[in-house]
């Protein structure tokens, strides 16, 4: 059983004339090719290589090498890195352990403690201090470019406290395998290093040691992913567009932004365990997709929801709000674990039909019924269904989302592998930070008009 997607609530027949019909798949279809087609050459050529990871077996070999030798000998990793080299990894994560994996004893557990800190907050971190034995932990250092601030504020904290013989045992380093400080203080220091592909950028990368690492730690099954992966990059090399999930997710959002003015698109899993993939989805979609484009600006805004949960907040604001929302649900036809609700208080008909049901028949059926109340609203909503959560849908979904977001920059006519707008913020805090060579992002800062009294309360 697949991932499928199932896009009736998107179509007239479902929500009217806010909804699609052939005739709009038959005007998309042009550009949905010459942007799959583009995608797929750029994959030929070497110029991308997101799609071919899951074949890369030696990948997956090093990551479950270096796992296996760090939880024979340590209890905990912290993965410090941030951004792409945190996001999928936490999902991963979130998605396929128990819901309080680390607070299960060991002999419980599959794999080690594993945690994120993810930001350079002093707080998290110092919190993360006191609930872990730094002398216990390994520390895997992801970052890409290698020379990323957050990520080294929590490495020179670490090795600080590790000294360079227990950093050699416990600090591991997954980078770019020839460039970059991380690099370079790995070698320097006989840490041990896994490599990120160049040509794999941060947000792509979770099928590569960014996202195998921790997971494999965590004790899931690495193979899995990747053969989930791998069969939804093999789905999604097909030239007939609608039979492609990736071209289709990417065709239909960029159409319902660009033509339908709605531009916000809101993934909304009906289970806790995504609620991270959906983090991770928000990076990919708005730092691929948000960009200038002649001398104008396009991009959709992504957002995150979890049901049921969100129907006690921002569903209100799908129903009823501004009519520039397509929500992307996804639906789970088998937990790993359920409950039966007991028949209690049955002199209570607002209790009363509830026993007997199950915790997730209860959000299946919030599910279907969210999804109907939207599609009679008139408001566009497709679904995702996956048979359940575990490692090969994890894989499928998102190489899903990373094809669909490849095709989509074609769409938009973005490069959606660069993120201009997030290195000039880069920029000025390495300025203001004293970082050498950037002295003239410090001057053009401090060239900004004053902040004026006046507007402050
Ligand atoms: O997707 C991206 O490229 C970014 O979000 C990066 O992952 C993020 O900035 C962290 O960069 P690095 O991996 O170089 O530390």
């Amino acid at each position: 059983m697949a991932l499928s997607i199932d896009f009736n609530g998107l179509t007239t027949t479902h929500i009217g004339s806010a909804g699609i019909g052939e005739s709009d798949l038959a005007s998309l279809k042009g550009a949905t090719e010459a942007a799959l087609a583009s995608l797929l050459a750029d994959h030929k050529s070497g110029k991308l290589g997101f799609m071919a990871l899951p074949d890369d077996q030696s990948a997956a070999a090093a990551a479950k090498h270096l796992a296996a030798d760090l939880t024979a000998r340590l209890d905990d990793l912290v993965v410090l890195g941030i951004g792409g080299s945190s996001l999928g990894g936490k999902a991963l994560f979130a998605a396929l352990s128990h819901p309080f994996h680390n607070l299960l004893p060991a002999s419980k557990r599959k794999g080690m403690r594993i945690f994120f800190p993810d930001n350079s907050d002093p707080s998290t971190f110092a919190g993360l201090l006191d609930v872990i034995d730094v002398k216990r932990a390994a520390f895997a250092a992801i970052t890409k470019s290698g020379g990323t601030a957050e990520t080294w504020a929590q490495l020179l904290l670490i090795t600080e406290k590790l000294g360079t013989e227990a950093s050699k045992q416990q600090v591991v380093a997954v980078t770019d395998p020839s460039k970059g400080a991380l690099r370079a203080v790995s070698t320097a220091q006989g840490w041990k290093t896994l490599p990120v592909p160049p040509v794999i950028g941060g947000r792509f990368s979770v099928f590569t040691a960014v996202g195998l690492l921790p997971a494999a730690a965590a004790g899931f099954d690495i193979d899995q992913l990747l053969a989930g992966a791998r069969d939804m990059a093999a789905r999604c090399r097909n030239t007939d567009v609608w039979q492609n999930p990736g071209a289709l997710v990417a065709a239909l959002l960029f159409h319902f932004d660009t033509q339908k003015k709605r531009p916000m698109h809101v993934l909304m899993p009906y289970t806790d365990c995504l609620r991270e993939t959906g983090d991770w989805f928000v990076q990919l979609w708005a730092e691929s997709l948000g960009k200038k484009k002649n001398g104008g600006h396009v991009g959709p805004t992504p957002i995150r929801a979890v049901g049921a949960t969100d129907q006690h907040s921002i569903l209100q604001m799908l129903m009823e709000g501004p009519q520039d929302k397509v929500t992307m649900f996804v639906a789970v036809d088998a937990p790993r674990t359920d409950i039966k609700i007991p028949s209690g208080f049955q002199d209570q008909p607002d209790v009363k039909y509830l026993g007997g049901h199950t915790f997730h028949g209860l959000l299946s059926a919030e599910q279907r019924a969210t999804a109907a109340a939207l599609a009679a609203n008139g408001r566009p909503a497709f679904t995702i269904r996956v048979p359940g959560v575990n490692a090969y849908s994890m894989g499928e979904l998102m190489m899903l989302f990373e094809v669909a977001t490849g095709i989509a920059g074609g769409l938009y006519g973005v490069d959606p592998y660069d993120q201009p707008g997030v290195e000039a913020g880069k920029r000025y805090t390495c300025g203001l930070m004293g970082r050498p060579g950037y002295e003239a992002s410090k001057v053009e800062l401090d060239a900004r008009p004053p902040m004026d009294a006046k507007w402050v309360r």
